[in-house]
């Protein structure tokens, strides 16, 4: 089976990356794809929001060689936390091959890297090991801004065929077609990425009330509406 690597990435923090990759990761396995969350975030949303403990040995252990055992959070969904010891030196002068080459041997299907807000040596290392990116963004002009950076990196480095991920989609956040600003956003965005795939993830507190419960999406609400939105994204990743 093909192996899918999928970087979510928004360079802003609170737009729904680590909601999107659990959410996606959630879905996945309820497809019976073997999924595992590597979560680059200092602060190990991710480890949390699966129920896992957030400060058991995962990604940093990981960084260094150590063969960290994934904690499993739910049938087919496997997460290596995050934690503040990403934020140490050892990891901050890492190569930004080092996780593409640290994942090499981990028998996953799908493997999602949950990147974290502001920190870019860490998002590189998550850009660089994925083949797709996942872009998040709100309708707010900051986060516009911050998901226009993160595709410009990416470009940069596809202009100089560095390794990185090369099939991007945009992530349109917390969509609530009933405010002004969401309305326009998928426009803005199609004007100034015409070549790039978007997809809406609605507004629906079922996102933010699995995460608070620490639940899978699947298991808190499979027919909601940001599970149907998330399908169609699952598919486009194993489609095309
Ligand atoms: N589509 C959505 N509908 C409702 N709440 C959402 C949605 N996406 C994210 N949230 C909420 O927004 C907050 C920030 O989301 P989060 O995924 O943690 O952002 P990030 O990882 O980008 O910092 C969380 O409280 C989350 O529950
Ligand atoms: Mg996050």
């Amino acid at each position: 089976m093909k192996r899918h690597l999928i970087a979510i990435a928004g360079r802003k923090g609170g737009v729904g990356k680590t909601t999107t990759a659990c959410g996606l990761a959630s879905i996945f396995a309820s497809q019976k794809y073997k999924v595992l969350i590597i979560d680059l975030d200092p602060q190990s949303n991710a480890g949390y929001v699966l129920g896992t403990d957030p400060t058991a040995p995962g990604t940093v252990e990981l960084l260094q060689g150590k063969k960290p055992i994934p904690i499993k959070a739910s049938e087919n969904l496997y997460v290596l936390p995050g934690g503040p010891n990403l934020a140490g030196h050892t990891i901050q002068s890492l190569d930004p091959l080092d996780l593409a080459d640290a994942i090499e041997s981990l028998q996953y299907d799908v493997i999602i890297f949950d990147c974290p807000p502001g920190v870019e040596y860490l998002e590189r290392l998550g850009l660089v090991a994925a083949k797709i990116a996942l872009i998040c963004t709100d309708a707010h002009p900051l986060a516009v801004m911050g998901a226009s950076r993160v595709i410009q990196d990416l470009q940069v480095r596809q202009k100089k065929n560095r390794k990185g991920a090369s099939r991007l989609g945009l992530i349109l956040s917390r969509i609530d077609l009933r405010r002004s600003m969401d309305q326009s956003l998928d426009q803005q965005l199609a004007e100034a990425y015409p070549s790039i795939k978007r997809f809406i993830i609605h507004q629906d507190a079922s996102l933010a009330w699995a995460a608070a419960e620490r639940v899978p999406l699947i298991e808190y609400d499979s027919k909601g509406k940001a599970a149907n939105d998330l399908m169609t994204v699952s598919n486009w990743v194993v489609n095309e």
